[in-house]
């Protein structure tokens, strides 16, 4: 086992925890950032920051959206001795009207990639588009399980990205040479319309699950029906709008260019979770 842990933050997350059982399956020190990590890692307290760091000369970053502490994070990173970091971003973030000027990812992701390109250590960027696992364990997964997913993404299309290849691409960045310097934009092989990724859902748990294409005023409607605060609701709406004008349907070859082979396919993505239990209510 190497001495010397691979900080993983956000390590219980979608991305995270497929990483550190990466790892852990090829016997590489792993340390789980997180607010229930020992030591505790937390974003929002930078007393935490030191001990999680403390020995690491590895760093994933998955940052914390909303808030500007990846330049923070990434300087005593390396004052602290870490060499490489790789930093978890968003496709789009380079694109003017992505999602709005507003956008709080955005601005933390913008911000990241310059302080990681900055830092003086060696780093990768990681540039995902939507997460196929969105499904299954992140945004959408309640509206499926209702059987209805209701958002205002048009008939655009996503090519949807497997968290399995994120964290592939991760774990190579973070243990191999010749990842240095590159920014990998990271897509599935293939754009789905959400009625089409639903159905492939629908068919592999044997129930109805449709999308419902609403408007953007009765997706912050609806949202607040539920209890969402009006501000929360709009910018969930912005972060759908490049979907329903179709900026998230282009392939992006990260995954090929980083692991020599190409991205796993949605209905792959569809059957695993399937088989998993991620939609058994
Ligand atoms: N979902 C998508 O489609 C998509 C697409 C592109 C980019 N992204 C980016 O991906 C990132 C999220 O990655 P993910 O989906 O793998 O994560 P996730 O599943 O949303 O999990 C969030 C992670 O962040 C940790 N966390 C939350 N608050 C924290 C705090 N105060 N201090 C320390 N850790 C904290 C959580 O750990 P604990 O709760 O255990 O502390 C958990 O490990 C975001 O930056 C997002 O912008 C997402």
């Amino acid at each position: 086992m190497t001495q010397q842990p691979i900080l993983i933050t956000g390590g219980t997350g979608k991305v995270g925890t497929r990483i550190v059982s990466l790892l852990r399956r090829r016997n590489v020190a792993v340390r789980v950032g997180s607010r229930s990590g020992v030591p505790r890692f937390d974003w929002t307290d930078q007393d935490t920051w030191k001990r999680a760091l403390a020995g690491s000369k590895t760093v994933f970053i998955v940052p914390h959206d909303g808030e500007l502490l990846t330049r923070p994070f990434v300087q005593q990173a390396r004052d602290l001795g870490v060499e490489r970091v790789v930093l978890l971003s968003g496709r789009g973030v380079d694109v003017p009207g992505y999602a709005g000027d507003d956008n709080a990812a955005g601005r933390t992701h913008i911000d990241g990639e310059d302080a990681v390109r900055s830092c003086g250590l060696a780093w990768t960027i990681l540039r995902p588009g939507w997460f196929a696992q969105n499904f299954s364990e992140g945004f959408f997964r309640d509206a499926v399980l209702a059987g209805e997913v209701r958002l205002p993404a048009g008939d655009g299309a996503v090519s949807f990205v497997d968290a399995e290849d994120i964290a592939a691409v991760a774990v190579a960045a973070l243990t191999e040479d010749g990842h240095e310097g590159q920014t990998y934009e990271l897509s599935g092989p293939r754009a789905l319309t959400i009625a089409e990724a639903v159905e492939l859902i629908s068919e592999a748990v044997g129930r109805t699950v449709r999308y419902v294409r609403l408007t953007v005023e009765e997706f912050i409607a609806h949202l607040e029906g539920e209890g969402w605060p009006k501000a929360d609701a709009v910018a969930y709406a912005d972060a759908i709008a490049p979907i329903r004008h179709g900026m998230d349907e282009h392939l992006s070859d990260g995954v090929q260019r980083a692991l020599g082979r190409p991205p796993r396919d949605f209905a792959r993505f569809v059957k695993d979770a399937a088989t998993a239990g991620a939609w058994r209510g």
